[in-house]
């Protein structure tokens, strides 16, 4: 079995791709699956978000980018999360790519493919070659998406320029899953646009979201996924929910469960929750 790889991606910026890696990682590697984050967004905020930034000449998530056949060997890092090891970014990635063989990253990831249940790539906004390397690699594609006009619009682009790469290359062929962010349904605009999405993509790529929770923010600042810092908070319940929709609709599978963690905690380091 290889790992399922997801791109979380929407080429609208600020929808919560970073967030929904970050901590669907965190809550899937909690239950046993072995997950790799590849942070393809020189911001680097996956990685900050697990605490983890690129070591200074190592190989990253962009090498395989700038030189043809690059691998990701030495660059996988472990967290503090049970299971769960990223690939840093290159924070200095100017966009510009070095090869313009788009199969550059697939190949590159192919190796780690063997030896995790799921690969997480939270792709930049308004990258399209970086998108398409990164749709080269995945078997799906996960697209946060605020619930208002522009998000609604922003989707619609994304799922236009999906379906394009899908008929010149077949890339991720499980297709699309769209899951709203900072949910707010008091509001009539959140509401209509929810329905827009619905009628616009159907229940077949529609999974759960996640509500707006000032908690989510609070445990980015603190570098760590909020199942961790409020585990009893809405957020990481919806994380939770939406973890369980994109098993099904992907059809992850956990190789690795009940097994010891692939990747551990640093020695001391006092377990939060864990098994569900
Ligand atoms: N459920 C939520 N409740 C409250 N705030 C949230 C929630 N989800 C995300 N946010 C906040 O929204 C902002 C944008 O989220 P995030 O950085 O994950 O988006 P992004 O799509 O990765 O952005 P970019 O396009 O810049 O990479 C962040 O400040 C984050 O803390
Ligand atoms: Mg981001």
């Amino acid at each position: 079995m290889t790992a399922r790889v997801l791109s979380i991606a929407n080429c609208k910026g600020g929808t919560g791709k970073t967030t929904s890696t970050v901590n669907l990682a965190a809550e899937l590697g909690a239950r046993g699956y072995r997950v790799l984050v590849v942070d393809l967004d020189p911001q680097g905020h996956a990685g900050l978000g697990l605490g983890v930034a690129a070591r200074l000449g190592s190989p990253n998530a962009h090498t395989p980018l700038l030189r043809r056949q690059a691998g990701l060997d030495g660059a996988v890092q472990a967290t503090d999360e049970d299971n769960v090891a990223v690939v840093p970014a290159d924070r200095a990635f100017d966009g510009q790519l070095g090869t313009s063989d788009i199969r550059c990253f697939a190949d590159a990831l192919a190796p780690l493919r063997r030896i995790h249940d799921l690969v997480l790539i939270d792709v930049p906004p308004a990258a399209a070659a970086l998108t398409v390397c990164a749709l080269m690699a995945s078997d799906g594609v996960v697209i946060p998406t605020t619930l208002d006009p522009l998000g609604l619009e922003g989707v619609r682009q994304f799922a236009r320029s999906y379906h394009d790469t899908m008929l010149r290359y077949r890339a991720a062929p499980l297709g699309l899953a769209i899951t709203p962010m900072r949910i707010d349904l008091r509001t009539n605009v959140e509401r209509e646009t929810l329905g827009q999405l619905r009628t616009a993509f159907g229940p077949g790529q529609m999974v759960r979201g996640v509500r707006t929770d000032v908690a989510v923010s609070e445990a980015f600042a603190r570098r760590q996924p909020v199942r961790r810092t409020r585990p009893r908070s809405r957020a990481a319940e919806d994380f939770s929910n939406l973890a369980d929709d994109l098993v099904q609709r992907f059809g992850i599978d956990c190789s690795a469960a009940f097994a010891e963690p692939a990747y551990g905690r640093p020695e001391g380091f006092e377990r939060g929750v864990s098994w569900r």
